[in-house]
Formats: C-alpha cells, sequence, structure tokens
C-alpha cells in the first residue's frame, strides 16, 4: 500500500511547506513558490490547498478548487519537493489525490494545465490518464481526467 497521503495545510504545518522546493532547473517551466499559492488563496476562495505526505514527511503541495467562472475543478498546481523526485511519489500523489477528491466531491471530471514544455509534468499526468482536451489557455496544454462512473 502506497505510504502517501494527502492533507490539510494548516496553520500547523503551512510554513513547514513555504519549505518544499522544486529543483533549480524547474523553475523556468515551474516559476511560482508554495507561499505564493498560499498567498493567492486567501484571495481566490475556490483555492483549497493540501500537503502530500510520505508517512510524516510532507514532500509535496498541491491545490485544486472548482473554478467559479466556467464551474469546473482544476488541479491548479502541483509539485513534489526536488529531494524526494524521482522516486515514484509523484506517481502516487496523483493517484492519491485522484482517490481523495472522488471520496470528497461529485465531480466526473478534474482539469488542468501544465506548460507545454514542461516535460515532467506531461508525461506524469499523461500516464495518470489525463488526457489532452485540445485547449491552449493561458499558452498551458489543459488536461482532463475522467471518473470512471
Ligand atoms: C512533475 C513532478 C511532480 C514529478 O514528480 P516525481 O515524483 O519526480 O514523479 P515520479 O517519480 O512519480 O515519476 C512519474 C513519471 O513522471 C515522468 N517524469 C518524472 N520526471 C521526469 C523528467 N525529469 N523528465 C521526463 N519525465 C519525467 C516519468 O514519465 C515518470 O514515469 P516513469 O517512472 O514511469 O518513467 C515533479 O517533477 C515536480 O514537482 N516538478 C516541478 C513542479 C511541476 O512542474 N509541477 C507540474 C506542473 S503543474
Amino acid at each position: 500500500m502506497s505510504q502517501i497521503r494527502i492533507d490539510d495545510i494548516t496553520r500547523d504545518n503551512w510554513f513547514e511547506a513555504t519549505r518544499l522546493r522544486v529543483r533549480d532547473d524547474q523553475t523556468a517551466v515551474y516559476p511560482c513558490p508554495v507561499v505564493y499559492w498560499i498567498a493567492e488563496s486567501m484571495f481566490e476562495s475556490h483555492y483549497r490547498t493540501k500537503a502530500i505526505y510520505l508517512g510524516e514527511a510532507m514532500i509535496g503541495f498541491l491545490v485544486y478548487g472548482q473554478d467559479p467562472d466556467d464551474g469546473r475543478y482544476w488541479l491548479i498546481t502541483f509539485m513534489i519537493d526536488g529531494q524526494h523526485q524521482g522516486k515514484g511519489y509523484g506517481k502516487q500523489a496523483i493517484a492519491a489525490f485522484l482517490e481523495y477528491f472522488r471520496a470528497n466531491h461529485d465531480a466526473d471530471r478534474l482539469v488542468l494545465g501544465h506548460r507545454p514544455d514542461n516535460a515532467a509534468a506531461a508525461a506524469l499526468y499523461a500516464k495518470a490518464g489525463f488526457r489532452e482536451t485540445g485547449e491552449i489557455i493561458g499558452g498551458e496544454v489543459i488536461r482532463c481526467y475522467t471518473f470512471a462512473k
């Protein structure tokens, strides 16, 4: 069984989340630090911030939410700390998040966008079952995961 779990960002762990870092060579395709997303969530009330844990260690962070403009649920950002990448945790965290989402929301789809030159994200999401919708929004490739009935 995967030791990966999704948990809330709270008063007790938000600072730890701000210590998570992508690798230096990833900042060109993933420029915003975790603290940016936490700040934005103060004003975008649909943003739900979550920590990704491996046992007791926080190894990643994500934001998701239902866009009030288009009604769709978006995985708004997703990252694994550089020290923990390349070990299969990204794949396990996406699977854990899909399970979490399914258990907590009555939606049949989840969409996301990534920069076209973010090869790691493209490969990870394609393997997890997110198919390209053909949309490009804000220069990002949009993908959609459809939950089985
Ligand atoms: C994308 C990201 C989450 C992957 O996390 P990870 O823990 O390294 O991923 P995994 O080890 O589970 O690998 C899953 C798959 O991703 C792909 N992948 C991971 N790193 C890759 C790389 N550097 N280049 C190409 N593909 C890569 C592989 O297809 C891999 O599958 P495989 O093991 O069957 O070959 C991580 O690189 C990251 O946090 N990047 C910075 C933030 C980001 O770009 N987020 C997504 C944009 S919203």
